[in-house]
């Protein structure tokens, strides 16, 4: 299991988040952001927002304010990140307040594992940032039914967000499934790469954690050899090793999925040195 199938280097160091000028398209989901940026080039996302239904409790939770209460940003539509820096203060008025151990998960989906995870946890703070506002809605609706107060919510780039949070900010960074980009024209939207690992590793505490796990095996090796070739992390199992599945870390939506058409699953976790 921790062999690597591909004796090549399976990186292309040209990941570039901010000036690529690739483009794809995909009838099922909605155009990437490509907007310009001040250089006129165009910016390479992680994600594609995906149009899909939006069920009534998840609409219901982007406006009542019972559940509204756990998004941090309210103008829903755009994923607006202005005057987003600092997750901590976020907490200063519940119970755990805004010096407790805080983890941030990446594209937590419908958020039922982040949500697990908040509730069986309740001394440590949990942020969750998505783009996919039905899977927002349900986390929301989720929070809100079970009453949490370690929970906020964040609709945007997590990339955007990171690069506006202070230095040693966060404890955890977890990034459950990402999506796997197969095809090679789309590695450079992979979310672990040199380049946006350099902005999740500015972000962590020192003995701070990268928690990630995938289904797809070019993307798990993929990581290995980003993540164990980036200074300034350690591979908790040691090098080019995965590590046994968390029992922290609850079953996931695509995890599920993968399991279902017999894919592996490899988790990873990196501290920051
Ligand atoms: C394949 S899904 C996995 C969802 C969930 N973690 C699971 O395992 O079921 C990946 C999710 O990450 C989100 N995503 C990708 N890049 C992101 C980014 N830069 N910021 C926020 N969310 C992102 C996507 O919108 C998508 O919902």
């Amino acid at each position: 299991m921790n062999e690597h199938p591909h004796n090549d280097s399976l990186i292309k160091h040209d990941t570039d988040v901010s000036t690529n000028t690739d483009t794809q398209t995909n009838e099922s989901m909605t155009s990437d952001t490509e907007a310009p940026d001040n250089k006129h080039k165009r910016i390479v996302n992680t994600f594609m927002k995906r149009r899909t239904h939006m069920n009534k409790n998840a609409e219901l939770a982007l406006t009542d304010p019972e559940f509204t209460q756990y998004l941090v940003n309210n103008s829903f539509g755009d994923g607006n990140l202005e005057g987003i820096n600092d997750l901590r203060s976020s907490f200063s008025d519940k119970p755990n307040g805004s010096d407790a151990p805080l983890t941030l998960e990446i594209g937590f989906g419908l958020g039922d594992s982040f949500i697990e995870m908040a509730a069986a946890d309740p001394t440590r703070n949990f942020v969750g940032v998505e783009v996919h506002e039905p899977g927002i809605g349900k986390c929301a609706y989720m929070a809100g039914t079970q009453n949490l107060t370690n929970v906020k919510i964040i609709n945007g780039d997590a990339i955007q967000l990171l690069k506006q949070l202070p230095e040693n900010h966060i404890d955890r960074i977890q990034l459950y499934f990402p999506d796997p980009w197969q095809k090679k024209r789309h590695y450079k939207r992979r979310f672990v790469s040199p380049e946006r690992m350099a902005i999740v590793t500015r972000s962590l505490t020192q003995g701070g954690w990268f928690h990630t796990a995938t289904d797809w095996e070019h993307y798990a090796f993929w990581m290995v050899d980003v993540l164990d070739n980036f200074a300034g992390l350690s591979n908790q199992a040691g090098k080019g090793n995965f590590t046994t599945r968390p029992s922290f870390r609850p079953m996931t939506k695509f995890e599920r999925r993968g399991l279902e058409r017999g894919h592996g699953v490899w988790d990873l976790i990196y501290i920051k040195d």
